[in-house]
């Protein structure tokens, strides 16, 4: 477990143009993320949550400030580098899951597990199963519910233990109850591997168990860096 800010960000501007209007999403936005830190991002819709997270993972370009991550800065990576980066130490649960429809649920769930090399099943199946999705493993992503889909996400991003996890409204499609059940999987990844953890939400079940609370808002973050 390393120590020390996973994810520092200052100054960090994105704007969108239409062509016609120029949008301002991020205006100069710091952000620090320590190991073993759980930070919920709140914001209306709009207000840039999915953007945050895509700049954070190198998805997505600033137009202006510096991202680093594990201390390194994202500008100044080669595109391969990057990759080779998010395969390693990231893990994304995307919004709308990004699940690979030609592949079976448990190949899903080992892909980030084989790109970096580990070939063995085992932890693909124990997340299937902690997520509550046990007897799944040969289904296709669109035989399943919306939620269904969101645990494979979930399950798919945390099998290589990633040191930071950006989750995009993880709970989004959940009851509570199999909510409650995921946020233990995260909680645990922040309390016991040391992760650093940003999570966009409008959940108050979230909020409950963030070490801070950021809000995004005419985009800035209010609540602290
Ligand atoms: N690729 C894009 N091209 C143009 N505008 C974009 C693009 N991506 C995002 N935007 C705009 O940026 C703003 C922020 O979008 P973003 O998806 O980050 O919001 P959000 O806070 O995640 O919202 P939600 O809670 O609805 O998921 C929106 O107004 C959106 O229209
Ligand atoms: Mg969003």
């Amino acid at each position: 477990m390393q120590n020390g800010f996973q994810v520092r960000l200052r100054g960090v501007s994105k704007a969108y143009d239409d062509g016609s209007t120029r949008h301002d999403v991020l205006n100069a936005v710091d952000l620090d993320v320590a190991s073993g830190e759980m930070v919920a991002l709140l914001g209306p819709s709009g207000s840039g949550k999915s953007t945050l997270l895509n700049i954070i993972a190198g998805l997505d370009a600033p137009d202006g400030g510096t991202v680093e991550v594990s201390g390194r800065d994202l500008a100044g990576m080669s595109e391969r580098a990057r990759t080779l980066l998010r395969r390693r130490d990231i893990g994304f649960v995307f919004q709308f899951f990004n699940l690979i429809p030609t592949l079976t649920v448990l190949e899903n769930i080992r892909l980030p597990l084989e790109l970096t090399g580990r070939r063995d099943p085992g932890p693909a199946r124990e997340l299937l199963e902690r997520v509550g999705l046990a007897g799944r493993e040969r289904a296709f992503p669109e035989e399943l519910s919306g939620g269904e889909q969101q645990r494979i996400a979930i399950a798919r991003a945390l099998a290589h233990e990633p040191r930071l996890l950006l989750a995009d409204e993880p709970t989004g499609n959940l009851d509570s109850a199999t909510g409650a059940r995921v946020l233990d999987l995260l909680t645990r990844l922040v309390r016991e591997r040391g992760a650093a953890m940003v999570i966009a939400t409008h959940s108050s079940d979230v909020v409950d168990r963030a070490d801070r609370v950021l809000t995004l808002h005419d985009g800035a973050i209010a609540g602290g860096t």
